[in-house]
């Protein structure tokens, strides 16, 4: 299965902008460069959706598409790549906070990481802010198409045991570049945010 009838509806440079009604939304988080955009392009199969670059900063506002008028997904500009300007990561900050922490369309926070790397003290700060929502959170662990099996499965028991203290998790290893587990998390999204 994948997502059908996803239109683009805004951009978003702040709160002003965010769409007003009652529809629920799932947004996707994570550091810039990890995939998040590539992600909600391979959910939609649809390349054109959110645009992808290998420059870190791509996606700089928070951008809304509709899927079905039934629910919106969200892809967030990603931290962590303008450490040495005070003024942009001031701006950053502010603009997913205060998503993070005002929206109240939001059901679920889709955090991604890097399944090539450790965790870094973003992602764990990130993650400890989405803890404080209470909303549901779904760790998608990226680029799993450059690691073999071994890796995979120690990569998986690892953020497993970080993150243990969370009760139960919902975790996803996926690749946008070969499809792997994208149809598992395609299923799980959609059954969340219908119901
Ligand atoms: P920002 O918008 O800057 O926060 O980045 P982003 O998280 O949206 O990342 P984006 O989807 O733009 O992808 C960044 C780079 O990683 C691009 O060069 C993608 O082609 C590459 N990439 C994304 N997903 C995968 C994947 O599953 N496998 C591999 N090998 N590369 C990927
Ligand atoms: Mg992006």
């Amino acid at each position: 299965m994948q997502l059908s009838n996803v239109t683009f509806v805004l951009s978003a440079p702040n709160k002003k902008s965010w769409p007003i009604d009652d529809i629920g939304e799932i947004c996707f988080l994570g550091k810039s460069n990890v995939g998040k955009s590539s992600l909600l392009n391979a959910i939609t199969n649809n390349k054109k959706m959110a645009r992808v670059s290998s420059t870190l900063g791509c996606t700089k506002l928070i951008n809304f598409f509709d899927v079905d008028n039934a629910y919106r997904l969200v892809d967030a500009p990603g931290y962590g790549y303008h450490k040495n300007s005070m003024e942009a990561d001031k701006l950053f900050s502010k603009m997913m906070k205060e998503y993070i922490n005002d929206r109240e369309n939001v059901k679920a926070f889709v955090l991604l990481v890097d399944s090539r790397h450790k965790l870094s003290q973003d992602d764990i700060d990130c993650f400890n802010m989405l803890i404080e929502t209470n909303k549901e959170i779904i760790i998608v662990a990226t680029k799993a198409d450059k690691l073999n099996q071994k890796m995979k499965s120690e990569y998986k028991k690892n953020i497993v045991d970080v993150f243990k203290e969370c009760g139960d998790l919902k975790i996803f290893l996926t690749s946008s570049e070969n499809k792997s587990n994208i149809e598992e998390l395609v299923n799980y999204i959609d059954l969340l945010m219908r119901n």
